[in-house]
């Protein structure tokens, strides 16, 4: 049995605008092992960074519980948007000492993550969004932690750039024991690097499991609509409907838009129910074998 580092339950978040209340997250619950990577897949506003701030504790839920292991040591975050998480008036070294308090230390982790001792002098504005997001991991990685939400930290760069960002990230996972909550848009990226995934739509969770298993065998239609825009072999493709996007209160929030959707879905919010061990989805219509 792999040890718990982090469990979140119950995990509620509401904003309130103009428009009204939003419930950016919404009864979310799950485990995070130690040293796995949990990757959590949504549509933009589906309430991926909300919870990572919760995670963090940048953020203070409504409702609900996030408790780390007494083994876990320190948890730290890279932010979506490497621009706009740093002070533009801070060099790359005072900005990693943020969390290290240390020049000594943050010159080894700026070479750790690939950047040269020249640009611990340089402003954000003189690096590239790739350099500055390693500025960003190293300052996580300043805080000694063992745990990172990593909140889409490729979504902002260069394909070019993708690949080098998420290799880093392996590198320093199996160097210092790390155990990451990696936040992605985009499957095709967390599938690579993801030993289990969270399905998220409008602050619930639609689908949770091993990788290979939510891949291979989606048990939730709006996993089955994601993995659909993925270009990889994939069985079945049906065509979603897209365009309805009512608000169900009570119901599950996909029904609008789920070509297999029954008058309960309209009703009703589905639990998460276990469909193979540890693989669960939150959807009226699943068969046990995974099947719709
Ligand atoms: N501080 C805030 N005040 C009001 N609404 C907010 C606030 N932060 C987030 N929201 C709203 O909560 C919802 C979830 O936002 P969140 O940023 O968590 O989504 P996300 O999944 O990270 O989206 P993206 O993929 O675009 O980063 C969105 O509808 C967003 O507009
Ligand atoms: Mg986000």
């Amino acid at each position: 049995m792999k040890e718990v580092l982090l469990k979140v339950r119950n995990l509620s978040k509401t904003f309130r605008s103009d428009k009204g209340i939003l419930k950016a997250l919404d009864d979310v619950s799950f485990d995070v092992c130690k040293g796995e990577t949990l990757g959590v897949v949504g549509e933009s506003g589906c309430g991926k960074t909300t919870l990572g701030r919760c995670v963090v504790g940048l953020l203070k839920p409504d409702h609900g519980t996030i408790v780390f292991s007494d083994a876990s040591k320190h948890k730290q975050i890279i932010f979506q948007d490497p621009y706009n998480s740093v002070d533009p008036y801070w060099t790359v070294e005072k900005i990693v000492c943020e969390t290290c308090n240390d020049r000594k230390k943050a010159v080894k982790l700026l070479k750790e993550v690939g950047l040269t001792e020249d640009e611990k002098d340089s402003f954000p504005h003189e690096l590239s969004g790739g350099q500055l997001q390693r500025v960003g991991i190293a300052r996580a990685l300043g805080g000694d932690p063992d745990f990172i939400v990593c909140d889409e930290p490729v979504s902002a760069l260069d394909v070019s750039y993708q690949s080098k960002i998420i290799s880093l990230l392996e590198d320093l996972q199996q160097e210092n024991d790390l155990t990451y909550l990696f936040i992605s848009h985009d499957l095709a990226v967390v599938r690579h690097i993801a030993d289990r995934i969270m399905i998220m739509y409008k602050g619930q969770i639609m689908e949770i499991g091993e990788t290979s298993q939510v891949v291979n065998k989606p048990a939730h239609p709006y996993t089955r609509f994601l993995l659909s825009a993925v270009p990889a072999p994939f069985g079945e493709k049906k065509q979603f409907d897209i365009r309805d996007d009512e608000v169900v209160s009570e119901g599950c929030p996909f029904a609008p838009r789920c070509p297999y959707r029954k008058d309960v879905c309209l009703k009703n919010r589905r639990m998460l129910k276990e469909i193979y061990e540890g693989h669960m989805a939150a959807c009226y219509n699943i068969n046990t074998d995974g099947g719709q």
